[in-house]
């Protein structure tokens, strides 16, 4: 027993953030972030919490599955941009919802949506849940250096949230880590201790750009392959890759390592940016009700990120 998706959903803030509207903060143009990262635009909260987006996309997951609050057994959000420790994220979104289930919060960046769902899995097949709600929410916005042009042009607000039920559609998934902050790096408020000796790095997103290109493109191509070899599948088996959209580039590349058509990619990092943990549920939301996705089709989810971590996997619809 593993589980199936009930119902998607998703919410982004209402003011668009243009390339444009960002060329007039940073030395950047529009061409620039086009052609190098693929986004056009970006939603960015100007008075919504990262729990208050997850909360409304949870609302909305909730009516496409049709299973009421009260049924929900477990919240389980990530996010990198909630706006406490604690409470968590998924604990501000079960006050939110007025429901009394467990919740707890799962750290793994961009690849934090795959990593939920091995997590539950685990609870599916002990038999302790029978619906859960799987969030990731974000307002990167608040850990973004709007004066970094190497970072702030790449991100967005959002969220994406499924509801799960009793079933066998989630087959497998792989998972790398390698941890280190050398490469992706986004520091809380280190204290103000007094025996501290530590200088406070700006608690924003530090990034090294090809660094964090490379791992991507590695990561996708080596886990979408393991999973199609352990399970005896060609990419021809699968309906569609819904990855992490973090840059438009990372899929090119990808598509032609892999060898496979861009079309098989679902893509939308041009309206909405790169949402770290929300952009697979939002990805998922946005084919759902476009009507893509059909009973039994096979969908590869490969994320990666900070951490640095990476995962993958295997999905029946
Ligand atoms: N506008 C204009 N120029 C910019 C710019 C911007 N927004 N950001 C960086 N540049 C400049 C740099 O200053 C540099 O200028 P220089 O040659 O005069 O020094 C030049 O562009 C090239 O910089 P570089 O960092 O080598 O660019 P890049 O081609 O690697 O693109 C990223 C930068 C960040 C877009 C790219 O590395 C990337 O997308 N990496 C992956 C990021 C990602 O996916 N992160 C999320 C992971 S979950």
């Amino acid at each position: 027993m593993s589980f199936s998706v009930l119902g998607t959903g998703m919410y982004v803030p209402p003011k668009v953030v243009t390339n444009e509207d960002i060329s007039k903060l940073v030395d950047t143009s529009d061409e620039w972030i086009v052609q190098r990262v693929g986004v056009k635009e970006r939603h960015i909260s100007t008075n919504e919490t990262a729990a208050e987006m997850g909360y409304k996309a949870a609302l909305e997951a909730l009516e496409n599955s049709g299973v009421a609050k009260e049924e929900i057994d477990m919240i389980i959000a990530a996010s990198v941009s909630g706006e406490s420790i604690s409470p968590s994220v998924s604990c501000m979104i079960q006050n939110l919802l007025g429901v009394k289930c467990m919740a707890m919060d799962v750290n793994a960046a961009c690849s934090a949506f795959v990593f939920m769902l091995e997590t539950i899995a685990g609870y599916f097949a002990r038999g302790k849940v029978k619906k859960v709600l799987v969030i990731g929410a974000e307002r990167l916005s608040r850990v973004v250096d709007w004066d970094d042009r190497g970072t702030c042009v790449i991100f967005g607000d959002g969220a994406g949230a499924v509801v799960l039920g009793e079933g066998d559609n989630y087959i497998d998934a792989v998972f790398h880590v390698r941890g280190g902050s050398d490469i992706i790096d986004i520091p809380q408020f280190i204290g103000k201790s007094p025996f501290f000796e530590k200088e406070q790095k700006k608690p924003y997103i530090h990034m090294r750009g090809q660094e964090t290109f490379k791992f991507a493109v590695k990561s996708i191509c080596r886990d979408c392959k393991t999973l199609l070899k352990n399970h005896d599948l060609t990419f021809d088996d699968i309906a569609y890759i819904v990855p992490h959209q973090a840059n438009k580039r990372i899929i090119d590349f990808a598509s032609v390592m892999l060898k496979i058509p861009e079309e098989k990619f679902y893509l939308n990092i041009e309206r909405f940016g790169n949402t770290s943990s929300a952009s697979i549920p939002i990805a998922l939301d946005e084919m759902n009700r476009k009507g893509m996705l059909h009973k039994g089709d096979l969908l590869l989810l490969p994320a990666f990120g900070g951490g640095l971590a990476s995962a993958a996997c295997l999905l029946r619809w």
